[in-house]
């Protein structure tokens, strides 16, 4: 049942609301004060507040916005006997709904309370699909997400699918994008780099040379060197290697790593014949990981380097091939490693 609450000091008004509004089949408590009413409401819940603006004490005025604390939803009609536009503005921005003059015509106030209850189940009405809304958002939203998730997750996974088969087929390039992937995550740790960069770097590694699945193979593991027209087809390793992982927009650095990693600090490399910072950081460590993996590892056409010689063999390529301090690093890294003896495991 709907319950109103009647507010007034006036007792002969109070008892003839109660009476008008019980009859109309509501529920009615009456208080005779502002303080009053607030102990009834703090003791249960009211659909709606009959309220004096005139009371000695706490004045109507001042119990709306302490009566709309306790309860967001309770619509409250003024009764005030002033006719008086100052008093009206004032309680209907305190949170009233509506006023009423005194003396109340019985057939205004029957008005005045449907209007004011229609509109309290409105408003809760709203909230209330307001809420569902902002929750089935939220709900989508964290949907998409994981959705978003698993499809960077399973697109990578093609990519590697994708590497290992080509290593598979190909034994001089078994383990080379993994063992790149390490190596320069490890480089980028030894500069001092953000973390993310480094994790970056693992993943740019382990998808680097994807492109030379659209190499020839003859061409790939070709014993001397190559022509110049071989050379070209080679450099397409890149842009092939581009357009597979097109597809993960979302590794964005990753990406630009791979597209930069045959550029040289010198700018003699390809594609774009970058040179020295101009040249993404993470692109630069890639390409010396790259580089002295290539060296360490057994071709068609030559023995694997020692690290060691490996890493003098490129001393000369400091400051052309690349970034001086990259290949501080990598002497720094691969010195740790020879030292901890961690090269056997490779
Ligand atoms: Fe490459
Ligand atoms: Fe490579």
């Amino acid at each position: 049942m709907t319950r109103i609450l009647i507010v007034d000091d006036e007792e002969t008004i109070r008892l003839a609301l109660r009476k008008f509004l019980r009859s109309r089949g509501y529920e009615v408590e009456i208080a005779g004060s502002g303080e009053q009413a607030m102990q009834i409401l703090e003791n249960g819940a009211f659909s709606l507040m009959l309220c004096d603006v005139r009371m000695p004490g706490m004045t109507g005025v001042q119990l709306v916005p302490l009566a709309r604390e306790k309860d967001q939803d309770l619509a409250i009609i003024m009764l005030t006997a002033v006719n008086d536009a100052a008093t009206a503005t004032e309680v209907l921005s305190a949170g009233a709904s509506d006023y009423l003059m005194k003396p109340v015509e019985l057939a205004d106030l029957q008005q005045a309370v449907d209007r004011a209850l229609l509109k309290r189940t409105e408003l809760i009405e709203s909230r209330r699909l307001d809420m569902l809304i902002r929750e089935e958002v939220a709900l989508r939203t964290a949907e998409l997400e994981a959705e978003k998730e698993s499809l960077r997750l399973m697109s990578v996974s093609i990519a590697e699918t994708l590497i290992n088969a080509m290593e598979a087929k190909d034994v001089y390039l078994r383990g080379h994008s993994q063992r790149v992937a390490e190596l320069a995550g490890q480089l980028a740790e030894e500069i001092g780099l953000d973390p993310v960069i480094s994790e970056e770097l693992r993943v740019a590694g382990r998808l680097h040379d994807v492109g030379k699945i659209g190499i020839r193979e003859a061409i790939l593991n070709k014993p001397g060197r190559l022509t110049s027209e071989e050379f070209e087809h080679v450099k397409q390793h890149v842009q092939i290697g581009l357009g597979i992982l097109a597809p993960l927009f979302h590794l964005k650095k990753p990406l630009k790593y791979v597209e930069h990693h045959h550029e040289r600090w010198d700018g003699t490399g390809y594609p774009l014949g970058l040179a020295g910072e101009a040249i993404p950081m993470g692109a630069r460590i890639l390409c010396a990981a790259d580089t002295f993996d290539a060296l360490t590892s057994k071709r068609a056409y030559r023995e694997p380097l020692e690290p060691q010689a490996a890493l003098e063999h490129l001393r000369i390529d400091s400051g052309k091939q690349f970034d001086p301090c990259v290949y501080d690093a990598l002497v720094s890294v691969i010195t740790k490693r020879l030292a901890t003896d961690s090269w056997k495991d490779r």
